[in-house]
């Protein structure tokens, strides 16, 4: 249900409802993401400045702020961050919008009470950035119930489909197959004894990373995936479970590292640097990472990581591009794949990469 709000009032009440990414997020309770205000008296406001921001504004087909509730994962990793800036500068309030941001920390049980107080708070859209993708039937039955769409972004739910309005995202799978193929051209019938830096536990950004990249080691008989641990998105996870990883195998003995995300292969290079070993085209370990975020292709272009698979955050434009058509009374899609690609250091040809240069860098908007 629609509030009835003046814009410029709404304005100053989404910084309020904002949670920022990191420790004020953590403090939030997530069904108070939102407070309802009351439409303040016609006078109150100067008339020029109303009528302007009306017209700027409002995305809705009658009018009246768009009320959107975005769950979000949490603030693991740079590509998240980058992800959040991208909702909260779409959903703006200047754009027509009152954004209720949740950043629930990578905590399952708070992402379900979020979205049961986004329904309970009436919003026109909710979207869902799950953090794992089991466990979503009914808190999504109960948003359908309440007649409210939801837009599963990023990662993937299991639910059935007739449960969301729509999702969007990047083809995880495809992300691992990239960074497979792209080995086994860069080897060309080399042995691998592989480490494998898994993301968080459950998520589908981790499910289908892994399965994509399985299906490559299947083709290649003497590839060796040695082991295989989640370093939960972050950098801190990434360097545990690599230390651990060192420990166990000793140096020597495995030849490349895939790092699910940018901030992981941050966290590897910490634990090789310790422990002595060498890595980039030059060493004696091959780093794969994916998300490509601007450090993570800094890392490519100095040659560290060896090859960096694209997830791209700048996601919000299509959720947009999807409300305004439900606005509008339009048919959506079910589904919108979030294009990406794969880069590698320079000096390295690929058929499955663009070749890393300054230029690209320079390019780089996240
Ligand atoms: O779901 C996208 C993944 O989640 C990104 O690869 C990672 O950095 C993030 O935490």
């Amino acid at each position: 249900m629609k509030k009835k709000i003046a814009l410029l009032l709404v304005a100053a009440m989404t910084v309020s409802s904002l949670v920022a990414c990191g420790g004020a997020a953590e403090e939030e309770a997530p069904a108070a993401a939102t407070e309802e205000v009351e439409a303040p008296a016609e006078e109150e406001a100067a008339p020029a400045e109303e009528e302007a921001a009306t017209e700027e504004a409002a995305p809705a087909a009658d009018g009246e702020v768009v009320t959107v509730g975005f769950a979000q994962v949490g603030h693991e990793s740079d590509w998240r961050a980058a992800n959040t800036k991208n909702y909260q500068d779409t959903f703006s309030a200047e754009n027509g919008y009152e954004l209720s941001f949740v950043d629930c920390d990578n905590d399952h049980a708070v992402q379900i009470e979020t979205v049961r107080g986004f329904i309970e708070q009436e919003l026109d859209y909710i979207c869902i950035a799950p953090i794992q993708s089991a466990g979503w039937d009914t808190v999504l039955q109960e948003a359908q119930d309440a007649g409210i769409p939801v837009l599963i972004v990023d990662r993937a739910v299991d639910a059935a489909d007739t449960l969301y309005t729509t999702a969007l995202g990047c083809d995880m799978i495809a992300e691992g197959e990239a960074a497979g193929n792209w080995l086994a051209e860069y080897l060309d019938g080399a042995d691998a004894n592989i480490l494998v830096i898994e993301g968080s536990v459950g998520a589908s950004a981790t499910l289908g990373r892994t399965e994509g990249f399985n299906n490559i080691v299947a083709q290649n008989s003497n590839w060796k995936v040695l082991d295989s641990q989640s370093g939960d998105f972050t950098q801190a996870g990434g360097q545990e479970v690599m230390e651990s990883f060192i420990k166990t195998y000793g140096a020597g003995n495995f030849n490349v590292v895939v790092c699910q995300n940018d901030n992981e292969a941050y966290g590897a290079m910490d634990a090789m640097d310790a422990a002595g070993i060498t890595y980039g085209v030059d060493g004696d370990v091959q780093i794969i990472s994916f998300d490509a975020t601007h450090d993570g292709l800094q890392y490519t272009l100095d040659g560290k990581i060896t090859c960096n698979v694209e997830c791209n955050p700048l996601q919000a434009g299509f959720a947009e591009e999807v409300i305004k058509k439900l606005e509008a009374g339009e048919e959506v899609d079910k589904w919108t794949l979030v294009e990406d690609q794969a880069f590698v250091a320079p000096g390295i040809e690929s058929q499955y990469a663009v070749t890393m240069s300054q230029e690209v860098l320079d390019g780089r908007a996240y």
